[in-house]
């Protein structure tokens, strides 16, 4: 069975960025997958110290929810990350999780205690998914490298992003947008089938 789990780090409950994820977890489990979905704003957590103790030990020093969810994110087949774009990056919820996976950083680059071979990351999908409001074509891209950092912690190749931008010109209501949710939807239905034997 394919696994799965969308993190959602919007604040606005069943807004546009939950529901575009909301859309992309059907189609997945059109496709057969067993899916979580995880929203952040309900889970407390602190920001990244800075204390450096996991370039030393590789282990995080703070014990709240983010490390058992980062665990838990690693684990999965399907790793569906999304934010709304605010101040044209994400948003802090989310931002704050991904400090938090410096403790990997620190296995990888430093303490050297972990590796993801080619096989692995054939195995373990990232997608990113956002929404924002304007329509400008870059809105975006001071995200992409983040999720970028996120999933090369975490031993995912980043494979696709589902965005949507333009969101004002249709009310601010993604319900509004003519292909977004079944873009997403179909986004969900690919991925797994990417990872389900031919
Ligand atoms: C604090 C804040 C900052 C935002 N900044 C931007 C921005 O820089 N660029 C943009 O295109 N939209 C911006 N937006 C609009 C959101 O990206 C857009 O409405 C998004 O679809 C909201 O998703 P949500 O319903 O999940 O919160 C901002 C919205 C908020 C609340």
């Amino acid at each position: 069975m394919i696994r799965v789990l969308g993190v959602s780090g919007s604040p606005h409950r069943h807004g546009n960025t939950e529901r575009l994820l909301d859309a992309f977890l059907e189609g997945a489990r059109e496709a057969g997958a067993d899916t979580k979905k995880v929203v952040l704003s309900t889970l407390t957590y602190a920001p990244c110290r800075g204390c450096n103790a996991c370039h030393r030990t590789g282990v995080c020093v703070v014990d709240d929810d983010a490390t058992p969810l980062l665990e838990e994110m690693a684990h999965v087949d399907v790793l569906a990350v999304a934010s709304p774009i605010y101040s044209m990056g994400i948003t802090s919820e989310l931002k704050g999780l991904i400090d938090r996976a410096q403790y990997l950083w620190a296995r990888r680059m430093v303490t050297n205690t972990l590796d993801y071979p080619p096989e692995h990351l054939d195995r373990h999908r990232g997608v990113f998914l956002s929404t924002a409001g304007s329509d400008w074509p870059n809105v975006f891209d001071g995200a992409y490298p983040v999720a970028q950092a996120l999933f090369s912690g975490l031993g995912f190749r980043y494979a696709a992003n589902v965005v949507v931008n333009g969101l004002d010109a249709h009310g601010g209501r993604i319900q509004a947008h003519p292909t977004a949710l079944a873009d997403a939807r179909a986004a969900g239905r690919r991925e797994v089938a990417s990872l389900l034997p031919r």
